[in-house]
């Protein structure tokens, strides 16, 4: 390569490089340049979630790096607290019972082989959730009862991406848990139709 070849190759590649940086104010080299200039009006007002989440009692929970806050469940639970009837062991209190007491409770979960009211009910204290292996869970944590077998959803739901944010993503988070949306004894979102059915097309079809 001759040097005159030479120097104009390289001010080809100078060319290239300083075109491609060149840009005007409206473009930005990263997108946290963007969103940084692009909120610096909304420096000094704040948006809160706070108006979202009104009367529903939270608990902050720490998962990972993620720290927010879900809906309290021991005080929706009618039946809480458990130890008020379950003072006894079990069986002594199904010899007494002649009735079942959780009548309206039928599981439809995971294969009857694989699963029943003691895979999730710690017998010795109802008043907490039991661990696969023997530990007590809080029922205020009962996502972890469920991230036992479905890690999957469990990750994408810290993240954001499985469930629910109540206030959108303003802080404070807060977000649904999965027994919000999923009833852990028959935990399938059964299929229905759309809020606004169409009936003339339905006669239509007729
Ligand atoms: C009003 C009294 C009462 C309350 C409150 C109560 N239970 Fe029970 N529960 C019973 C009785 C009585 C039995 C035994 C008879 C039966 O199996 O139906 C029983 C049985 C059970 C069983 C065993 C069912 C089976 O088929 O083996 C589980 C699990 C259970 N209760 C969980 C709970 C949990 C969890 C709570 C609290 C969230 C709770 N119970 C609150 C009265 C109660
Ligand atoms: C997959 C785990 C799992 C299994 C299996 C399970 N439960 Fe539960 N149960 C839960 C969780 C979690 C809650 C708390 C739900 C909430 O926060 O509303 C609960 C709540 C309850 C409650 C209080 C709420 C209510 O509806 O009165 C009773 C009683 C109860 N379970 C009884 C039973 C009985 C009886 C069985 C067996 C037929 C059973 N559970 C099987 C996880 C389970
Ligand atoms: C001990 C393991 C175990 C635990 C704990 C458990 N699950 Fe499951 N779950 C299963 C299995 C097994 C299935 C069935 C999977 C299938 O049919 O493909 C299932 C199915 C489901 C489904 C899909 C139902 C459908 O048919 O679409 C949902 C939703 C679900 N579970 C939610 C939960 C929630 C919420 C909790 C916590 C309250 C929980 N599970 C706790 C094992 C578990
Ligand atoms: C805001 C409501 C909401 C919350 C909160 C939520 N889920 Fe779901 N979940 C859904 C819906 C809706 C589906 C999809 C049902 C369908 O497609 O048939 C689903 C599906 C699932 C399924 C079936 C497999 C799949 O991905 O389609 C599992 C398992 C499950 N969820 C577990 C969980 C667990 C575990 C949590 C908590 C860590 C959770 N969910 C929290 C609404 C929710």
């Amino acid at each position: 390569m001759n040097t005159i070849n030479y120097t104009y190759f390289l001010g080809c590649i100078f060319l290239i490089i300083f075109s491609s940086c060149k840009h005007n104010e409206n473009e930005y080299h990263h997108l946290t340049d963007k969103i940084e200039a692009k909120s610096k009006k909304y420096n000094g007002v704040s948006i809160s979630s706070e108006a979202y989440i009104g009367d529903i009692k939270t608990v902050e929970i720490t998962e990972g790096h993620h720290t927010f806050l879900i809906p309290d469940r021991k005080s929706q639970i009618t039946s809480y607290t458990c130890t008020d009837c379950h003072s006894k062991p079990l069986t002594e209190l199904k010899e007494v019972s002649l009735k079942k007491a959780h009548w309206d409770i039928m599981l439809e979960h995971a294969n009857q082989e694989v699963m029943n009211c003691a895979t999730c009910h710690n017998g010795n204290n109802m008043d907490h959730l039991l661990t696969l292996t023997g530990k007590t869970i809080d029922f205020n944590k009962s996502y972890r009862l469920c991230a036992q077998c479905h890690s999957n959803q469990f990750e994408d739901w810290k993240g954001g991406a499985h469930g629910k944010n109540i206030g959108g993503w303003a802080n404070p988070r807060a977000v649904m848990t999965c027994v919000n949306c999923h009833n852990p004894h028959k935990p399938k979102i059964e299929s229905r139709w759309p809020s606004r059915f169409n009936t003339q097309k339905v006669k239509e079809r007729e």
